[in-house]
C-alpha cells in the first residue's frame, strides 16, 4: 500500500492570526515542528514575543495588530516578504466568542464581535489573497466554528460571525481556486483554550479534559497545508466525543 503523498512545508512561510493564545498558538508551534516559518499575530505582543523566543528567532517573527484594523492587515503580509521573503500561507484564528440572549449582550459587544471575527478575517484574507493571485497560488485556512454550520440558542451572533466565515471561505474556494488558492474552513465544536475558560468553564474543571485540545485544531489546520496540491479540503468540522453534533 502506498502512503499517502504529504506536502513538505519545509521553507514555506505562513501567517497565523490569533498566535497569541489556543489554536493559533498550537498551530504555530506544530507549522514550525514541520519545518515551515510563521508571522505570528494578535494584540498582545509579550506574548509574541515570548512564542518567538520559543520557536526561535530565524522561524518566527511577532507582528503585532488589532485584525479589525484594516489599514494595518497589509503589515501581516509585508512582514512576512521582509523577513522571511515569501508568504505561503494564511491562518485566520483571531477571534473571539461571548454567549447569552442577544437581547442581553451591551451593542458595544457584538459590534466589536462583529467586526473582529468578520471584518477581522476579512481584512487580511484581502491582503493575503493579492499576494496569492500575483504568487501564482497560496492557501487560506479560516478557522470557523460548528457554530457556523448550525446556529444554536444563546450564540446568536456569535454564530453569525461564524456563517459569515464559513460563506466568505466557501465563496473564495469557488472564486479562486482558478488562481491555484486553496481554501478551507476549520469548525471546531468547543476547544480547551481561554476562549472556553471564559464561557463558564473553570480552569480544574475535569470536563475540560474532554472537549477538544488546540493541539488538535492546529493538527487538522497543517493536515490541510500538506494536502498535495492537486487537492484541497474545503470544510471540516470536528467534535469531542462528549458533545452532541
Ligand atoms: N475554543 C473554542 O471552543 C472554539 C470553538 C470553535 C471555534 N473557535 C474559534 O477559534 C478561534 C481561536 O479561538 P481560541 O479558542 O484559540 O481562543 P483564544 O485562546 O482566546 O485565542 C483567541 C486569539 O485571538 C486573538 N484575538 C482576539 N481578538 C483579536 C483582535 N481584535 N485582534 C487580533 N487578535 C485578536 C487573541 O489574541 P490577543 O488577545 O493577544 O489579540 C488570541 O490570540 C476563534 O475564532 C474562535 O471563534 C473556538
Amino acid at each position: 500500500m502506498n502512503l499517502p503523498e504529504k506536502r513538505d512545508l519545509h521553507g514555506t512561510v505562513v501567517a497565523v492570526t490569533g498566535a497569541s493564545s489556543g489554536i493559533g498558538l498550537a498551530a504555530s508551534r506544530l507549522l514550525v515542528s514541520r519545518g515551515a516559518k510563521v508571522v505570528v499575530s494578535a494584540r498582545r505582543l509579550e506574548r509574541l514575543n515570548a512564542l518567538v523566543s520559543e520557536l526561535g528567532a530565524g522561524n518566527a517573527i511577532a507582528y503585532q495588530y488589532d485584525v479589525k484594523d484594516r489599514e494595518q492587515a497589509q503589515g501581516l503580509v509585508d512582514k512576512a516578504l521582509d523577513a522571511f521573503g515569501r508568504m505561503d500561507s494564511l491562518v485566520a484564528a483571531a477571534g473571539f466568542g461571548a454567549y447569552g440572549s442577544i437581547m442581553d449582550h451591551p451593542d458595544d459587544l457584538l459590534e466589536d464581535m462583529i467586526m473582529t471575527n468578520v471584518a477581522g478575517t476579512v481584512w487580511p484574507v484581502r491582503a493575503s489573497v493579492r499576494h496569492f493571485i500575483d504568487n501564482g497560488g497560496g492557501d487560506l485556512v479560516i478557522v470557523a466554528s460548528v457554530a457556523g454550520l448550525r446556529g444554536g440558542a444563546n450564540e446568536a451572533v456569535y454564530a453569525s460571525t461564524k456563517f459569515a466565515q464559513v460563506g466568505l471561505a466557501g465563496s473564495m474556494d469557488r472564486e479562486l481556486r482558478e488562481n491555484g488558492i486553496r481554501v478551507s474552513a476549520i469548525c471546531p465544536a468547543g476547544v480547551r483554550t481561554e476562549f472556553a475558560l471564559g464561557l463558564g468553564r473553570v480552569e480544574g474543571d475535569p470536563s475540560l479534559d474532554a472537549l477538544l485540545q488546540p493541539e488538535d485544531v492546529a493538527d487538522a489546520i497543517v493536515a490541510v497545508l500538506e494536502q498535495p496540491r492537486r487537492m484541497r479540503t474545503t470544510l471540516w468540522s470536528m467534535w469531542s466525543m462528549v458533545e452532541q453534533s
